[in-house]
């Protein structure tokens, strides 16, 4: 069976070893290029990154911190001339600012005291988050970046944004510096996204709640909002600077984020929509697909432990021959939430005002209020408690639908149900929805386990990896993923390390279909303390656009490394390897020698 499995496998390559160290590595016979730093230049007038002279204003013409999510918006339809949108997550500062940590000895352990940031570098923070739209080409089977594009952009948690859609000016959004409710300083925490079938770039805000510090007013009628949401958690120093992080100050300034944000990238000018339809949550991702009758499919994942599966489908059909008419199909649809049956069934709820429990019993007075509250709405209707949803991958080529659930070590025993098998829940899991008549607007659908991740060989794990998977192919920690244009699916992890898993994090190619399903097998791994985002395959399959976020992060937890990595000392240097040089997140580029599709 076991050779059959490796048989039937649908990728074709040699697979990499697991390991740690502090650099990248890939399949052998593939070249995996570093394409963007943090702090490339991204137009003519941007000064070159000098990290001992960071500003905001540099910040804001070179590439962001911490790319995480990564789409290709082809230039006359070409796999090898277009957009890269790239989104900047978080940052982190004891490895971006020189100076700032001190280390010091507390229970025989080292540990990193981080001084607070000056306003000046909280304004770097701020220029740093968002995303970022360039023109790249392949030239000569290498890929460029084309500085001074005349598309490129940066996008900050200082850019100007419109809310859009049926919560757009309501009351619980409106500021001192907004009393129209309708116009938003920036987005935050932009983690994963997608891109339209219509050739916007979409942008999904996710962990919100670190942003905001101070205190509600007393007896504040958002104080159950924002507690299922975790706000403030006060992780960022920025409330100390600027009013509207201050929940003193602007007590309905998180209501105004935490949505899914559409950017025209055609119009370097345009005003990005918060898309306020499509409800407002910890945002994951948000990769779409178009139904057999027109109509769009976003599936959207809330990362939480215990919280929920989402889809919207646009009211809107999608115009394939005008794509001005697409433009505000995000406006008007319906948002659902997922029941995952004991039986094998799942059915997708609408999230609608007036339906069911979602009136004004419980608080609701228009469908605003319903989508300021997603959350609640979903707890109400009886959505199932996910361990985690990451990104969730629709695959035009065979129907299926792949979700990520990266982990939940907080499900108890009595906790477990048939879509979130285990308790203690390490490792995650991935689940296949195949919706009904093959329609991915359907009510409702079937679904499976695809994979309990975890080390095959460790009897208790429960891992379902195929008996072809070595050593070296297994996985935990699911997070982002990608199908590429054969359909093949590759899983992105985020959390694995030496306590963990014993090896960083990566991509792998994981079979889905036939005698190999649940074969898995490494093929890139990234340097000491990162995690894996992106993944992306360029239209023509011969290129892999991965995100290398957060290298030489957590220090502490890695054994070998037994210290504080920080910014004078960080666990690597990738990806300069110059002594004056801090680590810098940045997306690798990866194709086959002597060029051809990957994998095959
Ligand atoms: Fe930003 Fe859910 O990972
Ligand atoms: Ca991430
Ligand atoms: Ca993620
Ligand atoms: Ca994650």
């Amino acid at each position: 069976d076991e050779a059959r499995a490796a048989e039937g496998s649908a990728f074709k390559f040699d697979e990499l070893e697991t390991g740690i160290d502090d650099r990248h590595h890939v399949a052998p016979g593939y070249d995996a290029d570093v394409l963007l730093r943090w702090g490339d230049p991204l137009f003519a007038d941007s000064p070159e990154f000098d990290p001992t002279k960071q500003s905001a204003e540099a910040q804001a013409r070179q590439f962001g911190y911490n790319n995480d999510y990564v789409g290709y918006i082809p230039i006359d339809g070409s796999a090898e001339h277009g957009l890269l949108v790239v989104n900047h997550e978080y940052t982190n500062p004891h490895l971006m600012f020189p100076g700032i940590v001190s280390v010091v000895e507390k229970d025989g352990k080292k540990k990193a005291e981080v001084a607070p940031l000056s306003k000046q570098q909280v304004d770097v923070e701020m220029a740093a988050h968002g995303g970022t739209i360039v023109e790249i080409r392949k030239q000569d089977g290498k890929w460029q970046v084309v500085r001074d594009g005349k598309l490129n952009r940066r996008i900050t948690s200082n850019t100007e944004m419109a809310l859009s859609g049926p919560a757009a000016g309501h009351d619980r959004l409106k500021t001192n510096a907004d009393p129209s409710g309708a116009k938003v300083i920036g987005t935050l925490n932009n983690c994963a996204g997608g891109v339209t079938p219509w050739g916007t770039y979409v942008m999904a805000e996710e962990n919100i709640h670190g942003y905001f510090s101070g205190d509600l007013p007393a007896g504040h009628k958002e104080a159950a909002n924002y507690k299922r949401l975790g706000i403030p958690e006060g992780a960022y120093e920025w409330g100390a600077h600027y009013d509207r992080f201050n929940l003193a100050r602007e007590p309905n300034e998180p209501n105004r984020f935490g949505w899914i944000v559409e950017v025209d990238v055609n119009d370097p000018n345009s005003v990005p929509r918060k898309r306020t339809a499509m409800g407002r949550f910890k945002h994951e991702g948000a990769e779409s697909i178009v139904t057999k009758d027109g109509r769009v499919v976003f599936y959207l994942g809330d990362d939480e432990r215990f919280d929920y599966v989402y889809k919207f489908v646009t009211a809107g059909k999608f115009n394939p021959d005008d794509r001005a008419a697409n433009m505000n199909l995000l406006d008007d649809g319906t948002l659902h939430a997922a029941k995952f049956a004991e039986d094998g069934s799942v059915e997708w709820m609408p999230i609608v005002f007036g339906q069911g429990p979602l009136t004004a019993e419980n608080g609701f007075a228009s469908q605003a209020d319903v989508l300021i509250e997603t959350r609640r709405a979903a707890d109400l209707l009886g959505a199932t408690k996910m361990d985690r949803p990451e990104d969730i991958q629709p695959n035009a080529a065979n129907g299926k639908v792949y979700v990520m659930l990266t982990n939940n070590s907080k499900r108890k025993a009595e906790q477990v149900d048939a879509a979130n098998p285990r308790a203690d829940n390490t490792f995650g899991h991935i689940i296949e929805i195949v919706e009904d008549g093959g329609d991915f607007a359907a009510a409702k659908g079937k679904w499976e386990v695809l994979l309990k991740c975890g080390d095959p060989s460790v009897a208790d794990v429960g891992a379902t990896f195929s008996t072809a998977t070595t050593a070296h192919g297994w996985f935990g920690m699911p997070d982002n993923c990608a199908v590429d244009s054969a359909g093949r699916l590759w899983v992105a992890t985020d959390g694995q390390g030496p306590k963990a898993t014993g090896r960083t994090d990566g991509l792998w190619a994981v079979d889905t279909e036939g005698l190999a399903r649940a074969t898995s097998k490494l093929f890139f791994r990234v340097p000491i303390g990162a995690e894996m985002c992106g993944p992306l395959f360029a239209p023509d399959d011969q290129t892999a656009f991965v995100a290398v976020q957060h290298p030489g992060d957590g220090g502490e937890d890695w054994e070998g490394f037994g210290r504080p990595s920080y910014y004078e000392d960080p666990s690597t240097r990738w990806p300069d390897f110059k002594p004056d040089m801090p680590v810098r997140p940045s997306v690798v580029a990866i194709t086959k020698q002597g060029g051809g599709k990957i994998a095959v």
